[in-house]
């Protein structure tokens, strides 16, 4: 039985955070949403009780009834978690008048609490709050304070049960993960064995069991989560695995035929489709970007189910959605209006009905890669920055044509090759560039021209969700330009994008 740890979420920015520290101790965990908390059975090693938005004085701030979890098993409070425990067990919460939020130190440790095990002295904590703990019920015990929040942590006496009003899960907190080590790993007994290796060994097993001799038929993209999905299908069902990789004239310069050749190298079954003319067929004329995206769509659904079809007697469909977006799907307040449909393949005709298999909906986006990386995935791969599904119809400003996709392709090769010869590329979270509707006057030699402009985009994030652009070298971005314009007709001017994500997107359209 795989030991766990239960998140319960209440909303906070922070919930994902909590359980991606907790996988990196190696130990599973999963959340759950306050108000469906599932069964405490023997798997389960501890729960924690994550931040909120909310305040604990609000009248619809969420109740969920412990009575399963508080005092039979390990259990710890962070943030609006911690205020919960003391303002509904009889202690009292308030409206805090100091600023009690971003860095603070922890001017008293009670040295001898196991979860403080290991916590110097004035240890910087991050602080996130608008209420404070004012009064406790007298089984609790302060076990850490900083010089303007007197109940920092405590501990409920006589159970196992620990609480924190800072965020132990973020990077700010310098000994955070020290704390939730001791929790987790002290208090809580988990024996540490959730690796990369053993999660590949269950899961093929599971695969096997599952899938038995069915056929499955997988999309790969050349991305990192279908990649990684393909091949952990294939060690559980080998040639019962058939995989489809679409051509839609989109994608970087040679980039099929490298990917299709990558996937033949690690005996993935790919069927390579050529479906570049129905793409562009279907988007001649075509400017707006939902349009775009939408024929893109419904084309690769055509383009894969009439491959699919040729499949004798297949069963199932193997996609690679990873946990993130299950947690969307189920988070507290509901699947969100923002949830990207669009990221995602789409589904079959109903007639094909087809079963949905998920190898990696357990998964964060870095456990991918681990995962990846411990089933011999080449790092080149595995460290690919990501690409729109839409590929190059998103960065061609206006409508689509073959002339355009061509002068793309070249301008983006020399921008990424740059800066995998830079060692920049490592550097970079996704870079790309766009080709804008717009000419502009520049000169060359003798004449005067009139031609396209490409802005070049580089940015740092760890999700897509926020993002800064990178400070490239101007002596990078120089020789960039330099080589574009001297290299490419058709382009005489690149600038680079200098926005930030919010207020400006990744992509342009
Ligand atoms: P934005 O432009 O929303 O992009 O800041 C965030 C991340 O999502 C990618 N992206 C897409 N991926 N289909 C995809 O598969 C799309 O339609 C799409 N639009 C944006 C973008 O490349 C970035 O990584």
């Amino acid at each position: 039985m795989q030991e766990k740890i239960i998140i319960l979420d209440f909303g906070s920015q922070y919930t994902q955070l909590i359980a991606r520290r907790v996988r990196e101790i190696n130990v599973y965990c999963e959340i759950h949403p306050y108000h469906s908390i599932p069964e405490m059975d023997e798997s389960v090693k501890g729960v924690i009780l994550s931040g909120s938005p909310y305040s604990v004085r609000d009248e619809k701030s969420p109740k969920p009834n412990l009575d399963q979890i508080k005092g039979k098993m390990p259990l710890l409070g962070v943030c609006f978690g911690a205020q919960y425990l003391a303002h509904n067990y009889g202690g009292e919460v308030k409206a805090s008048n100091t600023r009690e939020y971003g860095r603070a130190n922890l001017g008293f440790i009670d040295k001898d609490n196991e979860l403080m095990t290991g916590v110097p002295d004035d240890s910087q904590v991050w602080m996130s709050h608008g209420d404070t703990i004012v009064n406790l019920p007298d089984s609790y015990k302060i076990i850490a304070s900083t010089a303007d929040v007197n109940v920092a942590a405590y501990k409920i006496e006589g159970e196992t049960t620990y609480a924190m009003q800072f965020h132990p899960e973020v990077y700010h907190s310098t000994d955070g993960a020290t704390i939730l080590h001791n929790f987790i790993v002290s208090i809580c007994g988990c024996s540490q064995d959730w690796t990369p290796s053993s999660f590949v060994e269950s899961t093929v097993d599971s695969l096997k069991k599952k899938l038995g001799d069915d056929k499955v038929v997988l999309g790969l993209s050349g991305g990192v989560d279908s990649t990684v999905a393909g091949v952990l299908l294939h060690k559980a069902i080998g040639d019962n695995l058939t995989c489809i990789f679409v051509d839609n004239g989109l994608l970087r310069k040679n980039e099929y035929d490298n990917v299709l050749d990558s996937y033949k190298h690690m005996g993935l079954n790919v069927i390579g489709v050529d479906a570049k003319k129905a793409f562009l067929d279907e988007l001649a004329g075509v400017s707006d970007p939902e349009t775009k995206r939408k024929i893109i769509g419904r084309v690769f659904i055509e383009t894969f189910d009439a491959e699919a079809s040729k499949i004798n007697g297949v069963k199932w469909l193997g996609q690679g959605t990873i946990y993130p977006d299950v947690i969307e799907s189920v988070s507290v307040n509901g699947p969100s209006a923002t949830i990207k449909s669009h990221h995602n393949v789409g589904g079959l005709p109903d007639d094909m009905e087809l079963k949905v298999v998920e190898p990696l909906n357990l998964l964060f986006k870095d456990e991918v890669r681990r995962v990846g990386k411990a089933m011999g995935i080449s790092p080149s791969l595995l460290g690919r920055h990501p690409f729109p599904g839409p590929g190059l119809a998103i960065r061609i400003l206006g409508d689509i044509t073959q002339e355009k996709v061509d002068i793309l392709q070249e301008v983006d090769h020399i921008f990424i090759q740059g800066l995998k010869d830079n060692d920049l590329y490592d550097e970079v979270w996704q870079a790309g560039v766009m080709l804008l509707p717009v000419n502009s006057v520049g000169v060359m030699g003798d004449e005067r021209t009139y031609e396209k402009v490409v802005a070049l985009r580089a940015v740092s994030s760890t999700d897509g969700m926020t993002a800064d652009w990178v400070h490239l070298p101007y002596e990078f971005l120089a020789k960039v330009s330099n080589d574009i314009i001297n290299k490419v007709k058709g382009v005489n001017r690149v600038v680079y994008d200098i926005s930030s994500k919010p207020p400006a997107t990744i992509e342009w359209e």
